[in-house]
């Protein structure tokens, strides 16, 4: 595995693969690797030759109250874990390589990113689209591998390459959880023994509701209910519980094959953000 933290040697490197005609894949994190982020690097080789993947905490998508600070790091730790899992090219890139001073040019994005997550965030797609964008012209990758947990992120990425005419492939990966349901996410870690308990209550809920989807039931507000029932029992109160379409993350009144069920919640001082596709 090949580290590099500078644009130079991550262009060179993507030289050597094109010229090699080697189909490159793509995974953007932000450190931290678990196997949620490992499990994006295993369905990028499976579709690709050879496999980037980059570790960069974005201060462009965190709000000024946010976690930046405190967000979790430790490269050691993700540089054993890529190394073992076949990634060749590691890309670090400091905060100055990323934005050096006098950049201002940003990714807007649309309604889709107003709800929802957005709502709840000012700002903070528009910090996502802006450096998923720029990593997408650094690495120039065949292939890039999203995580279906983070439902709307991924959504907005397959309309950026849409509107803007980018002919990258976009796999979406569905969410690896804990034996007890949760969510692997990095941010799993600021929980208390107390409070990861009360967590399982989102992921239950959300499969209480597709177990009456597959039972049946197609109301929207029935299926809300479903999962408002196991979080008032834990009890979580949820930031939002949405049943919407998966183009525009819309809210719809009747499920069908596709309809999204995404919810947010505080779990002490942790926001948390799950989901199901209904099947
Ligand atoms: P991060 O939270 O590190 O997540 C990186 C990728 O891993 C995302 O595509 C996310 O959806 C996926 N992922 C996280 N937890 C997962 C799980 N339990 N199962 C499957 N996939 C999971 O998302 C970001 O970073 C950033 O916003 C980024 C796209 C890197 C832009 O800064």
């Amino acid at each position: 595995m090949q580290e590099v933290t500078s644009i130079p040697r991550l262009r060179a490197w993507r030289e050597a693969q094109r010229a090699a005609s080697r189909r490159v894949g793509f995974v953007p994190t932000m450190g931290h690797l678990h196997e949620g982020h490992l499990a994006l690097v295993d369905e990028a080789r499976r579709r690709t030759d050879t496999v980037a993947l980059s570790i960069f905490v974005n201060p462009l998508q965190f709000g000024p109250q946010e976690d930046l600070g405190r967000y979790p790091r430790d490269l050691p730790h993700d540089r054993r874990l890529s190394e073992a899992r076949g990634v060749e090219l590691l890309f670090v890139p400091s905060v100055e390589t990323m934005y050096p001073p006098g950049t201002e040019i940003r990714v807007a994005a649309g309604d889709t990113a107003e709800r929802w997550e957005g709502a709840a965030r000012p700002g903070h797609f528009t910090g996502v689209l802006t450096v998923v964008a720029k990593l997408f012209h650094l690495v120039e990758p065949d292939v890039v591998c999203f995580g279906q947990k983070d439902i709307q992120q991924v959504t907005l990425v397959r309309r950026m390459l849409r509107d803007l005419d980018w002919p990258i492939e976009l796999a979406i990966v569905p969410t690896v959880r804990d034996a007890d349901g949760l969510a692997l996410s990095s941010r799993n870690a600021y929980l208390s023994g107390a409070e990861r308990e009360q967590a399982t209550a989102l992921s239950r809920g959300l499969l209480a509701a597709r177990g009456a989807w597959r039972a049946g039931e197609r109301s929207a507000g029935a299926l809300e209910a479903t999962v408002r029932a196991s979080l008032d029992a834990a009890p979580v109160r949820a930031e939002y519980i949405a049943v919407v379409d998966p183009d525009g993350l819309r809210p719809v009144t009747t499920a069908v094959s596709g309809t999204i069920i995404a919810l947010a919640a505080r779990i002490g001082s942790t926001r948390l953000i799950d989901n199901v596709i209904l099947e």
